[in-house]
């Protein structure tokens, strides 16, 4: 078992985050050789860059007398706490503990390690229960990630909202029609739902029965194991900026019990001059009124109390909010009772 918390009821860990998958925790660009301290799940996290420009994670936490890691050095790729200058290579094994340099801990792994992948312009960790002996699950992205037919692009940003409300949002197609409304992409289309939802393999995917390629009209759920509940949605692009639909991908990351880091990935189907065109015009404009559409997101959710979620009237609209809910809530009572069994033993 880590020192980190551990949950303690379903709640509790839904609140905090589904353990033992793969997080996006923030852009490559912002790990270099120096420690950056990051929270994600409401851990405390320290990040660097070894010599061979590998990264790591550790829990930011010096398994000596607790000071934190992040405060600290990167010394010979590894990194040196501040207090006292034991040092510690990313597996989290002790490498020098220069204070008594023939101390028996020594080669031994004391830290809480996470395992790091570099992929997609950012930089992802395998948020782990403490139980993780051997190679995490493989960190998997739906195809069109690498069938080299899509481009797009990453926009991260923080909500002050819980990471739940973000994964509710993001499977409510219906809010475009209202709460977008007079934004770029999302201006059109009938305001009445009329869902339909069908199960399909790794998830489901919820449409608008009465309208399609107009608005938020459809989102479908694929699910990778230990790769997060990608949220998938159809995004429908004006004539005049090339037509076409778009795609968002995305799941939340929690920070903290009240702060997601909310990303998603725009994608575009296009090749050559159009997909070189597209981007040029997303740089320039496109992620601009993309930030206006997320902005109304942001300030929505940062409204919405904690305790809402008691005092809910569910309509058929929700559909997808109450299954993707159930599927949470079904992974979180198994990692519960997968840690009480360890804890037991
Ligand atoms: S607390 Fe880190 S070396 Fe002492
Ligand atoms: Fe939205």
């Amino acid at each position: 078992m880590t020192g980190t918390q551990q949950p303690k009821s379903i709640d509790d860990l839904l609140e905090v985050g589904l353990l033992n998958q793969w997080y996006l925790v923030c852009r490559d660009t912002e790990i270099g050789n120096k420690p950056v301290a990051l929270k994600r799940l409401n851990r405390d996290l320290v990040l660097w860059r070894d010599k061979s420009g590998k990264v790591n994670a550790l829990e930011d936490f010096c398994p000596h007398r607790g000071a934190r890691l992040s405060l600290g050095n990167v010394c010979n790729g590894d990194i040196a706490c501040a207090y006292h200058g034991l040092q510690f290579n990313g597996e989290g094994t002790l490498t020098a503990t220069p204070p008594t340099p023939d101390s028996a801990f020594v080669g031994k792994k004391l830290a809480v390690a996470y395992p790091c992948r570099e992929a997609q312009g950012a930089i992802w960790v395998f948020v782990h229960d403490g139980t993780l002996t051997g190679e995490p699950l493989e960190l998997r992205f739906p195809d069109e990630f690498t069938n080299g037919e899509w481009s797009g692009f990453v926009d991260i940003r923080e909500f002050e909202a819980n990471w739940q409300l973000v994964r509710d949002n993001q499977f409510d197609p219906v809010h475009g029609s209202y709460l977008h409304v007079g934004t770029h992409i999302l201006d059109g289309g009938r305001k009445d739902a009329d869902l339909g939802f069908e199960r399909q393999e790794g998830g489901f995917v919820v449409w608008r029965k009465n309208q399609q390629g107009v608005n938020l009209d459809r989102t479908w759920l694929t699910h990778y194991p230990g790769s997060g509940y990608w949220a998938i949605t159809d995004l429908p692009y004006p004539k005049k900026e090339g037509g076409g639909l778009g795609r968002l991908f995305r799941y939340p990351t929690p920070i903290d019990r009240d702060t997601t880091l909310v990303w998603n990935y725009r994608m575009q189907k296009m090749s050559g001059w159009k997909r070189d065109a597209w981007r040029f015009l997303y740089r320039n404009r496109g992620s601009e009124r993309g930030e206006h559409v997320l902005e109304q997101d942001r300030v929505a959710l940062a409204g919405i109390s904690k305790g809402a979620i008691h005092r809910e009237s569910l309509l058929q609209c929700d559909i997808g909010v109450a299954h993707i809910r159930r599927l949470y809530r079904q992974e979180a009572e198994q990692q519960l009772n997968a840690l009480t069994s360890v804890a037991a033993e």
